[in-house]
C-alpha cells in the first residue's frame, strides 16, 4: 500500500534522483520473471536507501532479506572503498539472479550473499555493522533486532521496512494475523529501547530509521 496519491508519488520521484539504468533493468526483470515483485524496494525508496548509505558512508552493511538484490545495490552505493555488504536470503532460487546483477554493478566483489535462515546466519557473522536493513519475515523483526543490536557500532543505523504494514497497524487486530501483531510489537520495541533513537517515516509501506546512541 502507498499512503500518498499516485500523482504525488510521481511528483516526488520526478524531483528525486533518477533510478540508475541497472536498477531499472533489475526491476523490469523481477516483474517479468519473479513471484511477488511488489517486495522490491523500487525507485523512490531505493534512492532513500542510497542517500542514507552515502550520508553514513559505512564500512559494513548487513541486509536481512535480499530478494532480487535491488535494495542491496542501493545500499552498496554508499560503501567505503574497502567496505562490504552482507546480505541474507532463505530462497535459493534467487541466488543466481542476485549474483548476475551484483556482478553487473560496480560492487560485485563487495557484496557477499548468504543463503539460509537469517536467524541462523546472523549469529555467525563476526564483524560489526554501520547499517543494518531489516526486510525479511515480519514475524522475526524483533528477533533480528535482538540479534543485531550488539553487532551495531555506536552511531550505526537500523533501517526497518514495512513498519506500517499497509496501514494494518491502525486496524483492530485479527486473532490469526501474526504478521501485523509482530510489526506492532516491533514498532513498540524500537520506540521503547533506550539504546537507540527512532523516527518512523511514511515512505512507501513505512520505513523506520533507528540510530544507536
Ligand atoms: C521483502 S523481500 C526483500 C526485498 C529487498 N530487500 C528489496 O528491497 O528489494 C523479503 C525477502 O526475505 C526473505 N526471507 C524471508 N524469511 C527469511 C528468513 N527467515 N531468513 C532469510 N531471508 C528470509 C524472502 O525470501 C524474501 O526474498
Amino acid at each position: 500500500m502507498h499512503f500518498i496519491s499516485d500523482q504525488l508519488e510521481k511528483y516526488i520521484e520526478n524531483h528525486s534522483e533518477d533510478e540508475p539504468e541497472l536498477l531499472q533493468q533489475l526491476s523490469r526483470e523481477t516483474h517479468q520473471k519473479i513471484l511477488q515483485p511488489r517486495m522490491l524496494s523500487g525507485h523512490y525508496q531505493g534512492r532513500v536507501l542510497s542517500m542514507v548509505s552515502k550520508l553514513k558512508n559505512p564500512k559494513h552493511i548487513l541486509e536481512i532479506g535480499t530478494y532480487t538484490g535491488y535494495s542491496a545495490l542501493c545500499l552498496a552505493e554508499g560503501l567505503q572503498k574497502d567496505g562490504e555488504l552482507h546480505t541474507i536470503d532463505i530462497n535459493e532460487e534467487l541466488v543466481d539472479f542476485q549474483r548476475r546483477y551484483f556482478d553487473a554493478s560496480n560492487f560485485g566483489n563487495q557484496i557477499h550473499q548468504h543463503l539460509g535462515n537469517a536467524l541462523d546466519i546472523v549469529p555467525k557473522l563476526k564483524m560489526n555493522f554501520d547499517i543494518v536493513f531489516i526486510d525479511a519475515d515480519k514475524e522475526n523483526y524483533s528477533n533480528y533486532f535482538h540479534l543485531i543490536i550488539d553487532k551495531l557500532n555506536p552511531g550505526g543505523i537500523i533501517l526497518s521496512d514495512n513498519v506500517l504494514w499497509s496501514g494494518k497497524v491502525l486496524e483492530p487486530l485479527k486473532k490469526d494475523d501474526i504478521s501485523t501483531k509482530a510489526i506492532m510489537a516491533y514498532n513498540n520495541l524500537l520506540k521503547d529501547d533506550d539504546r537507540i533513537e527512532t523516527v518512523l517515516l511514511p515512505i512507501r509501506d513505512g520505513l523506520t530509521i533507528s540510530r544507536k546512541k
